[in-house]
């Protein structure tokens, strides 16, 4: 099956399981890593049903603007249906070919989605390709890596194998696809890795 269907598949009952008001709780105080400012534009990578809208745009208030990204149509469907500020848009595509152009956001939030990229290399390139000189890259997880291993190993097949990668092959990535000042934390609950472009 491909993940994007995989995915899908999941939409309906994501935000059961992964948006209850304890998660946003704790989402809301991991969100401090994000390094939001007021004014931002943010693009939330791999969106899923949108768990992020409220945390981020609490942050970046009315003067800035989020892009809600996901290639699961489920996903992206439910999002998209939920009440939502007037700055949040939403985009169907893949994370390996932006359908954005150069140099439009301040932040790009990748928030569990990095294990899952086929291609690790080409979508960094493009995340620093829509970033603004300066801008930010977050990769986050609420969860340490050997945890998140441990849980793709036991999910079921199109995902079986999206492992984290080692920090040192992680960094080398970010540095290839043109970020700089790269910064990664890894601890036992989480994980968190930024870069600027
Ligand atoms: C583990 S879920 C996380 C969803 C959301 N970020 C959250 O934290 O609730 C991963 C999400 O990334 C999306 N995704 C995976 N690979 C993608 C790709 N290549 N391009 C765009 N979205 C992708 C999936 O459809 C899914 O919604």
């Amino acid at each position: 099956m491909p993940k994007r269907v995989f995915f899908s598949d999941l939409s309906s009952s994501w935000d059961e399981q992964h948006a209850g008001q304890e998660e946003q709780e704790r989402l809301r105080l991991f969100s401090g890593h994000f390094r939001l400012r007021p004014g931002d534009r943010v693009l939330d990578a791999g969106c899923g049903s949108g768990r992020l809208i409220p945390v981020v745009c609490d942050q970046i208030g009315l003067d800035g603007s989020l892009v809600e990204l996901d290639f699961a149509c489920g996903m992206i469907e439910i999002n998209r249906s939920k009440p939502h500020p007037g700055n949040v848009t939403f985009v169907m595509a893949d994370a390996h070919s932006l359908p954005l152009p150069d140099n439009d956001f301040d932040k790009v939030i990748a928030l569990a989605l990095l294990p899952h990229l086929d291609d690790k290399a080409i979508a960094l390139k493009e995340f620093h390709r829509v970033l603004k000189p300066g801008g930010l890259l977050v990769i986050a997880h609420q969860m340490g890596r050997e945890a998140l291993d441990r849980l793709h190993g036991r999910s079921s097949e199109p995902i079986q194998r999206d492992l984290f990668p080692e920090n040192a092959v992680l960094e080398s990535l970010m540095a290839a696809a043109g970020f700089s000042a790269i910064e990664i934390l890894d601890e036992p609950d989480h994980y968190v890795a930024w870069g600027q472009a």
